[in-house]
């Protein structure tokens, strides 16, 4: 597995795996892996016969008093789990290469940027879609594989993509729990013991909307007002939104009719961590 810091070396590797006939795909990540990200590289490999990995904590996407500082980067341990998956090349540049002095072009996505996440992260996606858009400008994939696990991320993106007439095919992986069901996360390694004990409480919850759904109940406010009873059930975690949008505008749906994102967003009371998680239904993204 190569290990590449240099943008111009990437690109350079990456149109010379395209002229043999080979089709690349990028996985983005910020690094700390698990399982998750894991089975997005096996996802790509599926599809592809190179594999790269970006391991990047992107600078634009953290607001001023988020965990930038503090987002774990046991770098050498990623390279090791990343190999072992089978990722063909490691894609690692320094945020002075992607950010070099006088740096001034974003990218932003409206509207569907303000709501879930966007509303509590004002700058996060402007970041994102920044800098994933360099990724794709520098690694140059046919394929980009995402987690739903962050769904509206998969949303914007794919928003990104079509907007710009990227020529690149986006495919969404399904999301990667622990056995408790807490979905896994970089962040995951912030919560005390207490509040770990808990978390499972929001995957409950999720599973519990989904089975008043299947029983018929296509009421937006019945399908939180579940979720809330459940997460109302816990000490250490307060939701900060539990939603329930459309797909594609991310727009409140009192009556589900499409398919239906059930995003939920919470805060831990001890260590102040940020949970993200959500449920499909009717559909895919
Ligand atoms: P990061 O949080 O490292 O996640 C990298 C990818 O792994 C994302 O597509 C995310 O949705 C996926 N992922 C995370 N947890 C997962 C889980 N439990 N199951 C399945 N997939 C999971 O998302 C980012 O980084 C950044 O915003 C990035 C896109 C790299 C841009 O900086």
């Amino acid at each position: 597995m190569k290990i590449i810091e240099s943008c111009q070396e990437m690109r350079n590797l990456s149109l010379t795996a395209q002229k043999s006939g080979r089709r690349v795909a990028l996985v983005p990540t910020m690094g700390a892996l698990h399982d998750g990200h894991l089975s997005l590289l096996k996802i790509a490999s599926q599809h592809c016969d190179f594999t790269v990995m970006s391991l990047f904590v992107n600078p634009t996407q953290f607001g001023p008093k988020e965990d930038f500082s503090k987002y774990p980067r046991p770098f050498e341990r990623d390279c090791e789990l990343a190999k072992a998956a089978g990722c063909d090349c490691i894609f690692a540049p320094k945020p002075s290469d992607m950010y070099p002095e006088n740096y001034s072009t974003y990218v932003t996505v409206e509207n569907i940027t303000d709501t879930l996440c966007g509303a509590s992260r004002p700058s996060h996606f402007k970041g994102v879609t920044t800098v994933v858009l360099k990724l794709f400008n520098i690694v140059l994939p046919q394929i980009a594989v995402f987690g739903q696990k962050d769904a509206q991320q998969v949303i914007v993106i794919k928003r990104m993509v079509q907007d710009l007439n990227m020529p690149l095919q986006l495919i969404t992986a399904p999301i990667i729990r622990e056995n408790d069901g807490l979905a896994m996360s970089s962040r995951n390694v912030y919560l005390s013991e207490n509040e770990r004990a808990e978390a499972p409480l929001i995957y409950k919850s999720l599973t519990e909307a989904k089975a008043l759904y299947d029983s018929g109940e296509r009421g937006g406010q019945a399908i939180k007002n579940c979720i809330q009873s459940i997460l109302d059930t816990g000490r250490m975690i307060k939701a900060e939104y539990i939603e329930v949008v459309d797909t594609v505008r991310i727009s409140p749906l009192e009556k589900i009719d499409k398919p239906v994102l059930i995003a939920i967003a919470c805060r831990t009371n001890e260590s102040g961590t940020r949970l993200i998680d959500n449920i499909i239904l009717g559909g895919d993204l």
